[in-house]
């Protein structure tokens, strides 16, 4: 993947915006989803992994109550400033509202965060494309905050504050397999997570002679917030009506049988066909992990073929342009699986290719998509990263 960083280019920046030498530099990653989508507020599984686009930092502490944010992605905002005890949502902030909260949350905690920063932030994970820019920010800001002030944190901690952040203070609705992923990804490692009690297994990602490709539909994620908490919102509606019967506290709890038998107290045709993709997708992402570990690469293929499937018809969060793009994965030499990945509507899809395929692919690919959308995916290899950490 190209655009990586060193920590001296970092460093370099830091220096340059704020005249004086950062105290330690970071990295955090973005993530992909093999499997397991909008299972995670549903009391699913999900099965996604760190990669090596991701933001990076560099930060020094200050001696007043000043925290002084720069943004190489956002140049034209300049320095944004504010003071240690404002750490309140304010939309002439920007982005910097998400390290605010992290500190928020942080000090809220019990942690003490007694003086300002200076802190540079820059990252290549693609604008608005799914691959979780924001809890990549969220856990970097964890982890900046963990070594300049030398906080006793568990990692766990500072996922559960990440969302937090999210959910509390920005406002998004989402679950938490973003920060966990970013919080705990290891190399070479998927992390197969259970949202329901956060037990988790680290799978080692032994793909063979394949590549996981990348592809962006380079289409910004609107209205994605709201649809969003209108599928969360019609999952918890249905879980309502089962419970006429049952006893559930989410879908998750349910395999398709049990599912199939009580389906009939689910009153309307959307809440059925969301419903029924989020506990068909739960027990697929069961079945992924088995299939990976036995190494039956072509089952898992299946798997995120049929996951698409089930978000394009029975959840509906995909589009032309998401589907376009697996469609015509899916008709392409050497392609095991495709699957959009994230929260849908725009963003990205990944796919299971063979190596010496990957040429042909990205070129057969784009082409048909630049014909159907009229402009051009991007497209790039995901390499599995490991999570939030200290540079140097
Ligand atoms: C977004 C959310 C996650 C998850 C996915 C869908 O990425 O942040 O919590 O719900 O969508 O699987």
């Amino acid at each position: 993947m190209s655009n990586l960083l060193s920590a001296e280019q970092v460093r370099a920046d830091f220096a340059k915006i704020f005249g004086v030498e950062a105290d330690h530099t970071f990295f955090s990653p973005g993530r992909i989803n093999l499997i397991g989508e909008h299972t995670d507020y549903n009391g699913g599984h999900v099965f996604p992994a760190a990669i090596s686009l991701g933001t990076y930092g560099a930060a020094r502490k200050r001696d007043d109550q000043l925290l002084r944010f720069f943004s190489g992605n956002f140049e034209e905002k300049g320095i944004i400033e504010m003071s240690l005890e404002n750490l309140h949502f304010e939309p002439e902030h920007n982005w910097t509202n998400y390290p605010k909260g992290v500190l928020h949350f942080l000090q809220e905690a019990g942690h003490t965060i007694d003086r300002g920063m200076d802190v540079y932030v820059y990252g290549n994970i693609p604008n608005g494309s799914g691959l979780s820019s924001s809890a990549s920010l969220e856990l970097l800001t964890g982890v900046i905050a963990e070594k300049l002030f030398d906080l006793q944190l568990e990692r766990l901690d500072l996922v559960k504050i990440g969302k937090l952040t999210e959910n509390e203070f920005i406002g998004v609705n989402s679950g938490i397999m973003d920060q966990f992923a970013i919080g705990i990804g290891a190399g070479q490692r998927a992390i197969y997570l259970d949202t329901n009690t956060l037990e988790y297994d680290l799978v080692p990602l032994d793909l063979k002679d394949n590549v996981v490709v990348i592809m962006n539909t380079n289409k910004r994620r609107e209205l994605a917030d709201s649809k969003y908490n209108e599928r969360r919102a019609e999952c918890e509606k249905a879980v309502e009506e089962l419970n006429r019967k049952l006893s559930i506290a989410t879908l998750g709890e349910l395999d398709e049988w049990a599912f199939d038998e009580y389906s009939y107290l689910i009153e309307d045709e959307n809440r059925l066909k969301r419903s029924r993709h989020a506990v068909l997708e739960n027990q697929r992402t069961l079945q992924a992990r088995a299939a990976l570990q036995a190494g039956n690469l072509d089952k898992f293929g299946r798997l995120m073929n049929a996951s698409h499937v089930s978000l394009e018809h029975d959840y509906e969060v995909t589009g032309l342009e998401l589907d376009t793009l697996v469609h015509t994965a899916w008709e392409q030499k050497g392609v095991l699986g495709a699957r959009m990945t994230g929260a849908g509507f725009g963003g990205c899809a990944i796919a299971l290719v063979r190596k010496d395929a990957v040429d042909t692919f990205k070129e057969n690919v784009g082409r048909k998509y630049q014909e159907v959308v009229g402009y051009a995916p991007s497209f790039y290899i995901a390499e599995v990263a490991g999570g939030s950490r200290v540079l140097d």
